[in-house]
């Protein structure tokens, strides 16, 4: 690769050396046990993610990933398994993109929403950990962001009915929530995290 390929790149150094050398990558032949399993995204985007933990008293001990995604999404994701072995299953929960990308040292603006995709997944194992374990799940209520104030409808709430299939448009998602239908102020930012979170969750859109 030619330096001037290099120098145009518009990664930083953290990024391009986590791109190339990802860490705690799911190998096969590690023959890797999990006792927590989350998958987000969707093949048919290319950028599919699974997540395995191994968790000892409440604490992730090992991480493992896979992912079909891009170099942000590797990057990011690579940086992420380093930040939350070690940590307990509550502050591993509440690891956000913002904070991945800052370890990062900086994605390009455009590249921030491949970076969600880490922390969903990473979430998702420890639902599923804690699920397998017979847990209640304090986790998800604790961390959950109140979105439209008029109604309380929060991130989480947006995300459960997205992930589960049981609103495909915005207006299911209003019929069900009321969303938007007190001062408005709200439509957007729950428009575009509802687009975000379908993505996300390798899911269509209906058509209304
Ligand atoms: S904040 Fe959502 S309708 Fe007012």
């Amino acid at each position: 690769m030619s330096d001037s390929f290099m120098n145009d790149w518009v990664y930083t150094d953290i990024v391009k050396d986590h791109f190339m050398n990802p860490r705690n990558i799911w190998k096969r032949e590690e023959h890797f046990e999990p006792d927590g399993v989350g998958e987000v995204g969707s093949l048919a985007c290319g950028d599919q993610m699974r997540i395995g933990i191994q968790v000892k008293d409440d604490k992730i001990v090992k991480l493992r990933w896979l992912t079909y995604g891009c170099a942000s999404a590797i990057a990011s994701t690579s940086m992420m398994s380093e930040m939350a072995t070690g940590m307990s299953l509550g502050e591993a929960y509440r690891i956000t993109p913002d904070m991945v990308t800052k370890a990062l040292g900086g994605l390009p603006e455009h590249k921030f929403h491949c970076s969600v995709l880490g922390d969903k997944a990473l979430r998702a194992a420890i639902d599923d950990y804690l699920a397998k374990q017979g847990r209640e799940n304090t986790l998800k209520t604790s961390v959950a962001r109140v979105m439209c104030e008029c109604k309380n409808v929060t991130d989480q709430a947006i995300e459960t009915l997205v992930a589960s299939g049981k609103v495909r448009t915005l207006k299911e998602l209003q019929d069900l929530t009321g969303y938007g239908t007190g001062c408005g102020k709200c439509k957007q930012k729950i428009a575009d995290y509802f687009y975000e979170m379908m993505h996300v969750h390798g899911k269509e859109v209906a058509e209304e």
